[in-house]
């Protein structure tokens, strides 16, 4: 949820920290904070309520000697949104510098206990019972006393660690929260996500729960050996070049995505596709006959979306689990069950729950995943990765399009092994490898879907309704329009309309409907003429060549045919346009909406 970093090395400390909490700005925003330990004088300190975009100028003129420090951008979730709150946290004697990314489930009792035996206390948060512990058990080792700090908590972090004391030394850990270390020339850092540190290095140390290491100027030691892995993005991939948010290029980054997904997967003669992931677990696979997807927001629409796909294609009973449910049910499992979990960052709390629960029950997991060697892909036992590339937006818009497309890939794997037949393999293959091109012709339609932001942006309640594949489409339409533009959006599936949400319609209510050329085109239709009756505007998402919808709604959008298990890689794009430009001409904080954060590390 926090952005964590810290950087030990020969240049100066304090411009490497400011730009990766830029980079990393996404993650959490409401208040930023920087340690930097100097030989000669004492530490600089400065931590503050507000936007690092914002106050850069600002910081670019300060003067911060030292090669040592810490930076972290805090979303508050224990004490409000205040200079006090915001880290670095330390001790009573201003000694130890800790920062942190999680949670400390146990704080209140930790923190009366350390009142008690004196120590005094300057914000309200959780995580300052952590620079106390530090204090109490530190005897001249820094990571011994984090040691031994981490004994008494319960909960869940990545923390970086400075002692004024012991200058030359970043002491880190991990619990559930990620961390990864840099390995730079002549430098190394630590950080909460890879984009923070890209702009130094591309070789990268995945820290396993439990762990600590010790970074200094010149090397640096885990508790055991572990292999440097290679981020797979760019710095150029993660910049927003000529777009003024990284929303819109993420959008027009939806055609590649998919392709990036499919690439070199499908197999056209064999009528099926190659996923290395679940080759390695091939026989295994044969026998499951039940599949449980777990998965968050947006990521939990795709699984959605992928229910309708395994069940029709593959014929294997699928449910779908929001990762925060999940893990409080007792679902029915056997030894013939897998469960799939579905992320984007691969570090949501939340799913990443779900997945130990499972894993506890000897399940088979299987990460769909996008950040690779995120904590979901290394926790899972087998997993196939989205290719997205960075998503910086917190607005997952380009993510859903692999998910999707990774999801229909497992239908045609999991059907392919049972009674899915090669001539329809071989159907699904073929409209897979078109759909890069079809989505490229949907993104051509941006100007003229933006006049009808222009049109829309006056209401402030919106319907999106559609059914079967696209029942999820209308859930994520309006997940995105309310995330981004603050305007109130339901989902609801089209046959549900009757059966209470028609009462809101008037004219001042719009729906967006999702009516494509399919086997629920009919009922659809009806759907629509149910809302017309009573007034109510409607937008229709409709297939090229559908006239007759033209008479019935007051905008159309036309997207391109394809097969309707497919349908919904398309037919999101356009509603990802209208959120995004409805949103801009609202005048909102497009990459960074209010309340919200991007990778949601905590319970
Ligand atoms: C909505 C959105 C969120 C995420 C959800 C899961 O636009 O971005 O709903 O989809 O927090 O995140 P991941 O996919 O990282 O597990």
């Amino acid at each position: 949820m926090c952005g964590i970093i810290g950087y030990i090395g020969k240049k100066p400390a304090f411009p490497a920290l400011l730009s990766g909490l830029k980079r990393m700005e996404y993650r959490g925003y409401d208040s930023y904070g920087f340690c930097v330990l100097n030989n000669e004088k004492e530490p600089f300190f400065h931590k503050k309520v507000g936007k690092i975009s914002e106050a850069e100028p600002e910081l670019l003129n300060l003067e911060v000697k030292g090669n040592i420090g810490q930076a972290h951008t805090r979303w508050a979730t224990t004490g409000a949104v205040t200079d006090q709150n915001a880290h670095p946290h330390w001790d009573c004697k201003k000694n130890i510098f800790l920062i942190h990314n999680g949670i400390i489930e146990n704080h209140k009792d930790l923190r009366e206990k350390l009142i008690k035996e004196g120590h005094e206390f300057s914000s309200e948060t959780d995580t300052e019972v952590l620079s106390h512990l530090v204090e109490k058990y530190l005897d001249g080792n820094l990571e011994e006393a984090l040691q031994k700090t981490l004994r008494e908590v319960r909960g869940t972090y990545g923390i970086v660690l400075l002692a004024k004391d012991d200058p030359q030394k970043i002491v880190t850990a991990r619990l559930s929260s990620p961390v990864i270390l840099g390995i730079g020339q002549d430098e190394f850092l630590v950080a909460s996500d890879p984009s923070a540190i890209i702009t130094h290095t591309r070789q990268v140390i995945n820290l396993d729960d439990n762990e600590i290491a010790v970074l200094k100027p010149d090397n640096f030691f885990i508790l055991k050996e572990k292999p440097t892995v290679s981020i797979e993005w760019t710095p150029e991939e993660a910049d927003k070049k000529d777009y003024p948010h990284f929303m819109l290029k993420e959008i027009m980054e939806e055609p590649e995505t998919i392709e990036n997904a499919i690439r070199g997967r499908l197999m056209p003669e064999e009528g099926t596709v190659k996923l290395g992931g679940l080759d390695k677990v091939a026989e295994r696979l044969k026998d499951i006959n039940k599949l449980i997807l777990v998965a968050c927001g947006t990521a939990n629409y795709a699984s959605r979306v992928g229910k309708y796909m395994l069940e029709e294609y593959a014929g294997i009973p699928t449910s779908v689990d929001i990762g925060s449910e999940f893990r409080y049910r007792k679902p029915i499992i056997d030894e013939n069950t897998a469960a799939i979990f579905v992320s984007q960052s691969g570090e949501t709390a939340d799913t990443l729950a779900g997945l130990k629960e499972m894993k506890k029950k000897n399940v088979l997991t299987i990460g769909i995943t996008n950040v690779v060697g995120s904590t979901q892909s290394r926790e899972t036992e087998t997993g196939v990765y989205t290719r997205s590339g960075p998503e910086i937006a917190v607005a997952s818009t380009k993510a859903f399009l692999g998910q999707l497309s990774t999801l229909a890939m497992f239908a045609v794997y999991f059907g392919r092994q049972r009674n899915m037949s090669l001539v329809m393999g071989k159907r699904v293959v073929s409209e897979l490898s078109k759909l890069p091109e079809l989505a490229k012709s949907i993104l051509n339609l941006a100007p003229d879907i933006k006049k009808l932001a222009e049109k829309y942006k006056e209401f402030e309640n919106f319907w999106f309704i559609g059914r079967k594949y696209n029942f999820p489409i209308a859930l994520e339409g309006a997940l995105k329009l309310k995330e981004i533009s603050y305007l109130h959006a339901e989902g609801v599936a089209g046959g549900e309309l009757k059966h209470g949400p028609l009462a809101l319609i008037q004219d001042n209510f719009p729906t967006i409907a999702i009516c494509t050329s399919d086997s629920v085109y009919e009922k659809m239709v009806s759907n629509i003429e149910e809302v017309k009756a009573r007034g109510g505007p409607v937008m229709a998402i409709a297939t090229e060549g559908d006239e007759r919808i033209k008479e019935l709604v007051d905008d159309v959008i036309y997207i391109p045919k394809t097969l309707e298990m497919l349908t919904p890689i398309l037919s999101v794009i356009p509603l990802h346009l209208f959120a995004y430009y409805m949103a801009d001409l609202l005048g909102r904080n497009v990459d960074k909406p209010r309340n919200l954060a991007k990778s949601v590390t905590v319970e």
